[in-house]
């Protein structure tokens, strides 16, 4: 049994060079994407394709101002949380191209106690991730850079707002689309412990 290459081959790439990505490309990731499998036939996802430079910059800048505010409070020395804040603008607006994955409660059941609630949401955000993982092979296929980057499941109702979207839209997932800086050395993938992570009963 070997691991197919297009799996192999996906990695994180986090510079690309400035040829911005097209459109008709940006909205084929975003259809890979919603090939994911979903709980009960629903289709939790939304996605933002933010390619404007005004879009990069508002959800970045709505991003690092709860970022700061958290940081602050954690007691952080503030030029650190300048630094901090600072290099997390550059590498959002610095991507030729962002996709917000979001999620939403339309199609999912509801519950009326909260464990039940909270698994739903849990199952709607385990097939969000395996959408994202959809969109970053089929870029990876497509010759496309791609990097997952966690801050919008920390800040989902600043993520929402920095870009006017629906009130039940949560953002959950940003990924940075580009094509890759030949220049960038993706990091050493240590060797996949199998005998660790896995086992048989
Ligand atoms: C949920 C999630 C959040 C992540 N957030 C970040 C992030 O904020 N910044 C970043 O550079 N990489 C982020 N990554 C990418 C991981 O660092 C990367 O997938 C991991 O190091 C394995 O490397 P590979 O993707 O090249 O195989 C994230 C990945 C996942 C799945």
């Amino acid at each position: 049994m070997t691991v197919p290459a297009f799996v192999e081959a996906r990695r994180s790439i986090r510079a690309f060079s400035a040829e911005p990505v097209a459109r008709d490309a940006l909205d084929g990731l975003v259809a890979a994407a919603c090939f994911a499998p979903a709980p009960h036939h629903s289709r939790p996802w939304r996605f933002v394709v933010v390619d404007s430079p005004d879009g990069k910059a508002a959800l970045a800048a709505g991003m690092g101002a709860r970022w700061r505010g958290d940081l602050t409070c954690d007691g952080v020395d503030p030029a650190r949380v300048d630094e901090l804040v600072d290099a997390s603008l550059r590498k959002i607006t610095g991507a030729p191209a962002l996709v917000l994955g979001c999620l939403t409660w339309n199609g999912l059941d509801r519950y009326p106690d909260e464990t039940r609630q909270q698994a739903e949401w849990g199952m709607a955000l385990l097939s969000l991730g395996a959408a994202v993982e959809n969109l970053m092979l089929a870029a990876a296929e497509a010759g496309l850079a791609t990097c997952w980057v966690a801050a919008p499941i920390f800040c989902p109702e600043a993520a929402r707002d920095a870009l006017a979207l629906p009130t039940d839209w949560l953002p959950q997932a940003l990924v940075l689309v580009g094509h890759p800086d030949p220049a960038y050395v993706a990091r050493r993938r240590p060797p996949v412990p199998l005998d660790e992570l896995r086992t048989h009963r």
